[in-house]
């Protein structure tokens, strides 16, 4: 398996099709998925799955499995795809977390170390993450991952805040 990073409590690695099960914990959960058109299948998943495999081939970055290192599983994603929005293209930063690990700083965790991995690799002098406004969750993880909302745009026929942090000097 392919290690991208390591936090503190988190390996990021990218995805194997033998991952689908797990994943399909976190991604048919429908309180995950309530921002999304529906929370995805066993085959949803795969298809998921596959989508990052051709984003590591294309674009050198996707969203990558979160294993939690105290007990090797597959609790989550978080990554850098990169994203057309508003006649540019930009890498965002994304993440899912299975909802009985929420409310331990797991994502935030994932999401900094995502971050600081991006402009360490990266030639890019912003980063983005696109959150639907009523995403509450997903908003406060942007915002302790030290970014700030840019601006509105409708992505996908949904209205989204776009939240961007600049490199550092
Ligand atoms: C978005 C999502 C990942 C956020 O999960 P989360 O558990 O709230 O976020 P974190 O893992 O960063 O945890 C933060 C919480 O843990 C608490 N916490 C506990 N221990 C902590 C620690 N060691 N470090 C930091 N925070 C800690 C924080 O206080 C915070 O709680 P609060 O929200 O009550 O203030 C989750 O809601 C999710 O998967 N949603 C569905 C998918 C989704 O919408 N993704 C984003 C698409 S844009």
């Amino acid at each position: 398996m392919n290690t991208i990073l390591e936090s503190g409590r988190l390996i990021l690695r990218e995805f194997a099709p033998q991952d689908a099960t797990a994943l399909a914990r976190v991604l048919s959960d429908p309180e995950t998925m309530k921002y999304y058109p529906a929370p995805l299948d066993q085959s949803g998943t795969e298809q998921w799955i596959n989508r990052n495999l051709r984003r590591y081939a294309h674009d050198g970055v996707g969203l990558w499995a979160m294993v939690l290192k105290a007990s090797s599983e597959l609790i989550g994603d978080c990554g850098v795809i990169r994203q057309y929005v508003d006649s540019e293209y930009f890498y965002e930063i994304g993440y899912h977390l299975r909802r009985d690990h929420w409310g331990q700083g797991l994502a935030t965790e994932a999401a900094v170390a995502c971050r600081e991995w991006a402009f360490a690799n990266l030639k890019v002098n912003r980063l983005i993450s696109l959150i639907r406004p009523e995403n509450i969750p997903s908003r406060h993880v942007a915002e302790r991952n030290g970014m700030t909302i840019w601006k509105e745009v409708d992505w996908r026929g949904l209205r989204h805040c776009v939240y961007a942090i600049e490199r550092p000097e």
